[in-house]
């Protein structure tokens, strides 16, 4: 086997948080601006105008001709231009850019998003949103970078800084325990300190360290107070992450004027409810609203559009709403985020064969059909994007397969879909759901019952059945066992049939990895007060203990996701673990070994580690090398994804991946002293193809001393 060996090296996701990212001179030049301007002025600054629920901009914020900082345009977007606007493209959803499990992908597609907020004359984009998928049928998970911290870390920072190189600000936001959708205007998210710092803020301080200009506050309350008044919470991404940008409220998020500005947040939106409009002008008049604050809320209102180029390239007439915005470049991106976020479940051969299912071979088909749902690509709401077309799975395949006859029916009845499926050489089934805001899926499925029978009649009518899952989230399909091929899609975009077919016909290999784990059902989760028990409504959606609202106990503590089926004892097996995604060609991960037998990580020193990937026979495809850390008991910390690279290899080629681990990548958060330490032991590295498996491993020694 001749091995041509490419060598990578990589620099891991931890990072020490807490400076601003942005030169001194910027942090002066914003402050200058600040006390450059009257009291009016300055005031006039601190909340939207306009606005939602108008069919403009989904914000508008004044600016200031005096110091040159423009008004503040803002839109949704976390696939896409949202809010109801035409003429954009509507790429896969955040979740499934997660499940690329690469950065490029994701800075790609965030450029892409910058460029077409910027085209359309939005300055600043409404997202992306880094909450973890803490509730895996939580209403808005497919906004989300998935259930580990540093995944999140890494994909929305690679995206803000995409966004951000198109002179548009991007806002990092539910600032946090945003876990999910029931009541949540009112639910109070509990969590301890630990798992706030060590899981729920880690993708907010990486924001900051990417450059993110703004922030948003939550609809919930963390721990008993609403976020936008929460100051212990904001002291957490302002002093904590090092934030020097403005933190605004989410829409109508905002319960208070004084004490919300006194508490941190600097903008209400959309302005409406007339908080900061209507009484921050008395209260700084009577003394109650210092002067330092005032200054210091514009200040940071200021700085995004110095630092990030909105000033130096202010808004023009033919940047507006219905100005085009997508174009043939980002249907492509479209189609290649698809194609590389649709993750391969299962891959079995079919009776009589020996192969699996998938690829098909192009050669050899005549008839394909294609059932069930044909345009449910997008979720809503705010996270909605109106598709210019949909390249529906029907039309890819048809387009691929010029040859053969391509038929489409969308299966309700069952019967008549089981004959058209008998008839055909391969049957593909299109299973979906979506998500609106505000109101979670009340399963782990969504989608409407008649795609499961669907499903169970065409499987029984032709072996070759391939199904397709498009859900904001994790599934658990009743009748897996009855197909042998599933792909899931989450929300795929405009795209999807083009990269459906790719990947079918296997003119791709598949590379997605699940950013959630798939729980076996609704009582196979960290939400059950005990292993296989019904979730606890104590933990979701929140019991009301007499406060007046109701308390989401975030009791896993650090035990969510992946960490949960991991630690607990007695907990039962996901469907399929965090991590997890099939290739049509054959991986080796390992092994791991240290560079220069230096085994010992400490406050000043790092290790770096070797893993070897290899190409073992099939098609050029990637595979994503997973770097987890086993810690000693003492430290009673669970398993931790610390590193991750995606590696593309041709065949019968190898790759050594480079991690350097440092401190910061396996610190753990003390409530004292309130900070990030090491504890000491011997640890284990270990490469994953998932979180559930290992393939490699080697043993490092920390120590918390210099
Ligand atoms: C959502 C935000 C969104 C805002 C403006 C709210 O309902 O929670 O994510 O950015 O609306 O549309």
């Amino acid at each position: 086997m001749i091995h041509s060996r490419a060598l990578l090296i990589l620099i891991s996701a931890g990072a020490v948080f807490c400076a601003s990212p942005w030169p001194p001179s910027a942090l002066a030049a914003a402050a200058a601006a600040a006390a450059a301007l009257p009291a009016p002025e300055r005031l006039s600054l601190l909340y939207g105008i306009g606005g939602w629920p108008w069919r403009s901009y989904v914000g508008v914020a004044n600016g200031s001709t005096r110091v040159g900082a423009v008004p503040l345009f803002l839109e949704d977007g976390p696939q896409g231009v949202a809010d109801g606007v035409l003429n954009v493209t509507a790429f896969p959803c955040a979740l499934a850019v997660a499940a690329t499990f690469d950065r490029s992908a994701a800075r790609a597609f965030g450029v892409a998003m910058g460029a077409e907020q910027h085209a359309k004359g939005a300055n600043v984009l409404l997202g992306p949103d880094v909450n973890l998928a803490r509730v895996p049928w939580g209403g808005r998970v497919f906004e989300s970078f998935g259930e580990d911290p540093v995944l999140a870390a890494a994909i929305g920072a690679a995206v803000i800084s995409g966004i951000q190189s198109q002179n548009v600000s991007a806002v990092v936001k539910h600032l946090a325990e945003n876990a999910f959708d029931a009541n949540v205007q009112n639910v109070s998210m509990n969590v301890n300190r630990r798992a706030h710092k060590q899981l729920y803020m880690h993708a907010f301080c990486a924001a900051v360290d990417a450059g993110v200009g703004f922030a948003m506050g939550a609809y919930n309350r963390v721990n008993g107070t609403h976020s936008c008044e929460n100051s212990a919470l904001i002291a957490d991404l302002k002093q904590g992450c090092g934030f020097a940008g403005a933190l605004m409220s989410d829409w109508f998020a905002t319960h208070s004027g004084l004490k919300s500005a006194l508490s941190g947040l600097d903008i209400e939106f959309p302005g409406t409810q007339g908080y900061f409009n209507a009484t921050l002008a008395a209260a700084w008049a009577a003394g109650e609203l210092p002067d330092s604050r005032l200054d210091d809320m514009v200040a940071r209102l200021l700085l995004p559009r110095i630092v990030l180029g909105l000033n130096a390239d202010p808004p023009s007439a033919d940047r507006n709403l219905t100005a085009p915005a997508t174009n043939a470049e980002h249907a492509t991106l479209a189609r290649d985020l698809a194609l590389n976020g649709t993750v391969l479940l299962r891959n079995e051969h079919t009776v009589g064969s020996i192969c699996p299912l998938l690829p098909l071979n192009a050669s050899v088909l005549r008839s394909i059909v294609v059932l069930g749902d044909n345009d449910t690509v997008t979720s809503g709401s705010s996270g909605a994007v109106i598709p210019p077309y949909v390249v529906t799975a029907a039309q890819g395949l048809a387009e691929a397969l010029p040859g053969a006859r391509v038929v489409y029916a969308d299966g309700r009845d069952a019967a008549a879909a089981a004959a058209l499926a008998a008839a055909a050489d391969v049957a593909v089934v299109v299973v979906a759901t979506s998500n609106v805001e505000s109101t979670d899926r009340t399963n782990l499925t969504g989608w409407p019952l008649w795609q499961d029978a669907l499903v169970a009649s065409v499987a029984a009518a032709q072996p070759a059945t391939i199904v397709v899952v498009r859900a904001p989230g994790a599934v658990a399909p009743t009748w897996l066992s009855a197909v042998p091929a599933l792909l899931f899609e989450c929300m795929p975009g405009q795209e999807t049939g083009a990269s459906l077919a790719a990947l079918i016909l296997g003119k791709a290999n598949p590379s997605g990895r699940l950013p959630v784990s798939f729980p076996a059902n609704v009582n196979g989760t960290w939400l059950s007060a005990s292993p296989g028990l019904p979730p606890d409504a104590r933990r979701y959606p929140g019991t009301d203990r007499g406060r007046g609202f109701p308390e989401a106990d975030f009791a896993e503590e650090l035990a969510m996701g992946y960490r949960y089926y991991d630690s607990v004892s007695g907990a039962p097996a996901p469907l399929y673990s965090f991590g997890f995604g099939l290739s049509y060609a054959n991986f080796t991960l390992g092994p791991l070994a240290l560079e220069g037998n230096n085994a010992e990580v400490s406050p000043i020193k790092s290790i770096r580690v070797r893993a070897r990937i290899t190409h073992e026979g099939g098609p050029a495809g990637a595979t994503v090398a997973q770097l987890y850390a086993r810690y000693p008991a003492v430290c009673n910390e669970p398993l931790r994804l610390i590193a991750f690279e995606k590696v593309f290899l041709t065949p019968n080629t190898d790759a050594d991946v480079y991690f350097e681990v440092s401190a910061a990548d396996l610190q753990v958060f003390d409530v004292v002293p309130d900070a990030f330490v090491l504890c000491s032991g011997s640890f284990t590295l270990l490469l994953g193809a998932s979180a559930s498996d290992f393939r490699a491993s080697v043993g490092i020694v920390v120590t918390s001393t210099i």
